[in-house]
This record gives C-alpha cells, structure tokens and sequence, in this order.
C-alpha cells in the first residue's frame, strides 16, 4: 500500500500538471488502496514563490451603479458614509483587506480627463462618460484617494492614453506624487514649490498620494484605440520613456495585455517592446480574462437561471484561467528568451497584472435598468471565485497582482448596494476565506480525483472584446477538485473547490515530510447552487465552521461537501 502510494506521487511529480487539479485516475483504482474518493498530497518541498498579497485586488469603474451609487453616495446622504463614501463599501473592503483597488476604468478610463474631478464638486464639468452615461465627475481623483485610505488599500490607477497627451499623464503622476513645499532643484537653481503639488495641496490633500501602479492604457485592442500590438508597443513606451520621480522605487507600469487568450497580441507586443532596450519602465502586463455566462456567446447566459450543464459548463471555462496564464507566460518568455531569462534571474522579470476577471451574465438579473451590468452572483459565481484563486495561489511565481471586476453592483462583484439596501455575495465570503494566503510560501500540491465531464464542452469560449481573437478551445472536463496550498511558519493553508453538484468528495490530505497535528477551517456549501443574497436576505448564503477535522497517523481525512469552497488551515509538526 505504502509503494502504490509512492509510486502514485513520484508520477504526480513528474507529471506536468501536477501543479494542477487533475483527474489522474478513475475513482475505482483509488479506492482499491483507501475508502478515500480523492487524494491531495502537499508537498512543501517544492516551494512555488511567495503569494503576492496585491493578487487580491478590487477594481471600480464609472459605470452603472458602480461609483454613484456603490461607492459613492455624497456627504449630504441619508446612507451611512465616510465623507461621502458609503461606509458598508468601506467596512467591506476592509474585512477582505483589499490590498489594491484599480480605478477609473476600463474602458472609462481612455476617455476621461482627470482634471474633471478636482476642486469644488458643484463646479465641476459634466460630461459625457465611456458607457453611455452623464458623469458627474463627483467622485474624482481626491475622493478615489480617500477611498483608499480608508479600505487601507494601494491605488492603482489606469491612464487614457487614446485621449490624453504624455504630458497629461506624467502630469497626473506629477499631482499624485509630487511633495508639497519646496521640492529641491537637482540644479544649480534654488529649491522651489511644486505646481502640481500645490493644486493638490488647495485641493485638501498636502500629504502626496505616492501611487506606484499605473496601467498605460485600458484594452487599447478594443475600446482603448484599436491598436495594433506594434503601436501600442510604440505608445507605451512614449508615454514612459520620462516620467517625474519622487521615490527610491521605481513606478510600476502595466502594458496593456491581451483579450482573453490573444496570444498574437502578447508575442508581438513583446517582440516590439524588447526590440528596444530602453524598454525598462514595464513592471507588468494587463490581462483580461472574463468567463462568459454562455459558451456560444459573450456577456450572455442568465446569473440565476442556469441548469446543471451550464453550471459545469461556467466553471470550466473559468478554470482555464490556468491556461490563459500559462500560455501568456510562455509567450512572455518566447518573445525575448535571452532578456527575460535575464531580468527573471535578476528578480525583476515582468509579471502578470490580471486586473479585470469574474463571471460575465446577459442582462436580466440588474438592480434596475440604470444599474448598467450589475448581475446577481449565486454559488456557482463562489465556486468560480475559488477556482480562480487557486490558480494565481498556484502561479504565485508569475501573477504579481490581479482585480476582480468589479467589486459592487457589476460584473462579479463582492458587494450589491441600492439607496440604503445593501448585502454582499457568496464571493465576498470566499476572499475571505482565502486570507491566510496572502503573503504566504505557495507549495506544490497534487490532487488525485475523478474528472467531471462537461457536457457543453464542444464550443470554443468567447471572451469579448470586439472580436472573437483570444477566444478559448473546447474543454470537455472539468476537475474533480481543485485547490492550492500554502505555508507561513507551521501551519499550511489548503483551499479546495469541490464542483460536484451532488457527490461529497473524502479525501485524504498527506503533506510529505510533515505530520498534520490540528486542523480548523471555513466551509461555504449550499444545497442549491442558485443560492444568492439580496437585500432581503442578506445572510443566505454564509460560511461556517467545518468540523470534525480529526488528523489521523500524521493525516487528515475530510469530506469535501457537493459545491463547497472550503480553507482548511493545518498545523504541521
Ligand atoms: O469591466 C467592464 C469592462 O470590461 C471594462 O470597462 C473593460 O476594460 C472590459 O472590456
């Protein structure tokens, strides 16, 4: 028994997916050896990197509902608020500990001009908005600063580069970062006081916002100026080649990414971008990765009305998430083998930015019509959230930060709000839940379980943009369980998604050269995988304590309910 089981690993160690969930072998085989339906197997010898806590990231754009009036419903409100500021956005953020939050846009952003929100709000322009909308430019630069300061959280701000000027853009660096008073020279002439930072200083804030993330642009394929990979290559590095510094660090800049899988877009704006050494400002690269609610089309299929096939069929088009960060990777690593290896060995290589992604429905399930993309998210919208962090847990080595788009009353979002009705999703439960990753070692961990066929897996994905390159192969299994683990000190955290809508999984849990002495953790499982919060019933769907996690000889055993997220946190000796 021992040997089939060693054996059974060193394949699972050779094996190229190892990192991954995957079916090795059918369940008949497994239960030879023990009662268990699923193997995982950690193994803290092989260590993958350190989690970037910046991978749990949050983004807000001006549309629909989102900032007026999800995060913003102004100082006068009835609305519990923070100088204008919903307060349950706040409280909200902060219980996930949002480390990032990503703002104005999208596709808002290349065609706002930041200037139009600042000074006083009744004096500001409105003006016509990216999504077909009046802004108001109430919620401005300042007011997204606040908003950041109270969550705690890193701004991260994306540039227009379609409408805007370089200067515009190193000026808006200028405004955010610039000390107040006088700034020295670097010159023979006397120190002197910062334009820029002056107007930001009669504008409230003398204390500099100090932001280092700056997306150059916003799906500058699509709605950010139709590009080609070879002109954004050439724009980017305009709008970077000089931009002002006031820190010993450098500013982080993200290219923008592809559509989906777009892999023509990444290998050439990597062949162009490194055509040129003085390509040095790029930290990151943006990618956009949105599971349709249908197969056939884009931002298509009901968030609440959904039958078992479409249930499977969402999850495993949002699991390959692990493909579209592998392959962009690859393609990173292809365009410019020599300078990647380079810049890797010297700790600076380009990571990935996957800064909008979440489950994108067809209209039906809006707060109201002017509620521009809000859907409901349900259990199935849970289990895609934790199979999604999973897999930038298990790619901690190449996703250096991400955003789920967005975080209240659109696309995937954490949070639902209208007037004074408000409750959070089963997503917001599962970030939390996924909290004591954040900063740890993530570890190699095999997961031995049988696949789930997906009956809908003969079409390609789309992935939206306005066309169908990046689009994604069929896939025709899904899972059987998946997860990833980490390790801070002594104790492991393991996170697993079972996806079976009606099979619980038990598993034995091994972890190779540790011996499992104790173990607690937090389970989100419904019945029904429709179940939702609405304002109504806020607390539908929440988590609880798992018990009866009882290790064994060094192991622990565990029963893994039908459509469940589970974070087990195990102390090891
Ligand atoms: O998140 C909604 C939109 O999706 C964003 O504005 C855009 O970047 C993407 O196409």
């Amino acid at each position: 028994m021992f040997d089939s089981r060693a054996s059974r690993r060193s394949f699972l160690r050779s094996s190229s997916l190892a990192a991954a969930a995957v079916a090795l072998r059918g369940s008949s085989s497994l239960a030879q050896s023990t009662q268990a339906d699923a193997y995982i197997d950690v193994m803290p010898g092989e260590p993958i990197a350190t989690i970037s806590p910046e991978i749990y990231g949050h983004f807000i754009e001006h549309l629909g509902g989102v900032i007026y009036d999800g995060v913003w419903v102004g100082e006068g409100s009835k609305i519990a608020n923070v100088n204008g500021i919903r307060k349950d956005f706040i409280d909200t953020m902060k219980a996930v500990e949002a480390p990032v939050l990503r703002w104005p846009g999208g596709c808002f952003a290349d065609s706002y001009d930041w200037h139009d929100g600042l000074g006083a709000r009744a004096k500001r322009p409105a003006r016509a908005g990216f999504w077909g909308q009046q802004e108001n430019n109430h919620y401005g630069l300042h007011e997204f600063m606040h908003t950041c300061k109270a969550i705690g959280a890193k701004p991260y701000l994306a540039a227009n580069l379609r409408t805007e000027p370089a200067r515009d853009f190193y000026q808006e660096i200028e405004y955010c970062n610039a000390p107040a008073g006088d700034v020295p020279s670097n010159s023979a002439a006397p120190a002197a006081p910062n334009a820029l930072a002056a107007e930001r200083a009669a504008n409230g804030d003398r204390e500099p916002f100090n932001v280092d993330l700056w997306g150059v642009g916003n799906e500058s394929w699509g709605c950010g100026g139709n590009l080609t990979p070879e002109e954004y290559a050439a724009e980017f590095r305009r709008y970077t080649a000089w931009t002002p510094s006031y820190s010993k660090d450098p500013l982080r800049f993200i290219a923008v990414g592809p559509n989906g899988n777009d892999l023509d877009w990444t290998t050439r704006l990597f062949k162009a971008l490194y055509a040129n050494p003085e390509r040095r400002h790029l930290w990151g690269l943006s990618v956009h990765y949105y599971t349709s609610g249908s197969p056939k089309n884009f931002a298509a299929g009901d968030a609440l009305a959904f039958n078992d096939d479409e249930f499977y069929d969402v999850l495993t088009r949002g699991a390959l998430m692990d493909k579209v960060i592998t392959d962009h990777w690859t393609a990173i690593t292809n365009a410019s083998p020599n300078a990647m290896a380079n810049e890797r060995s010297a700790g600076f290589g380009v990571k990935l930015v996957v800064d909008e992604w979440g489950a994108w429905y067809g209209k039906g399930t809006q707060l109201a019509p002017e509620y521009n993309l809000s859907q409901q998210s349900t259990m199935r919208d849970a289990l895609l959230t934790g199979i999604t962090l999973d897999i930038f847990q298990r790619h901690a080595d190449k996703v250096g930060a991400a955003a789920v788009a967005q975080s209240i009353n659109c696309i995937h979002s954490l949070m639902l709000a209208q007037g004074d009705k408000f409750c959070v999703t089963p997503t917001f439960h599962v970030f939390k839940m996924y909290l004591p990753h954040k900063g740890a070692q993530s570890v190699r961990a095999a997961f031995t379980a049988p696949a789930i066929p997906n009956p809908m897996g003969d079409t390609p994905a789309q992935v939206g943009g306005n066309s169908y390159i990046g689009q994604l192969p069929p896939v025709k299994t899904l899972a059987g369980l998946s997860g990833s683990a980490s390790i801070k000190g002594k104790t492991l955290t393991l996170t697993v998604v079972n996806p079976h809508l009606t099979k619980p999984m038990t598993t034995e849990i091994a972890v190779r050269g540790a011996s499992v002495t104790s173990a607690k953790g937090t389970v989100l499982a419904e019945k029904d995988v429709h179940a939702h919060n609405d304002f109504a019933h806020p607390e539908a769907v929440k988590p609880s304590a798992v018990t009866g996690l009882n290790p064994s000889g060094g192991k622990l055993t565990h029963t893994f309910p039908p459509a469940s997220v589970t974070s087990l946190e195990i102390t090891l000796a």
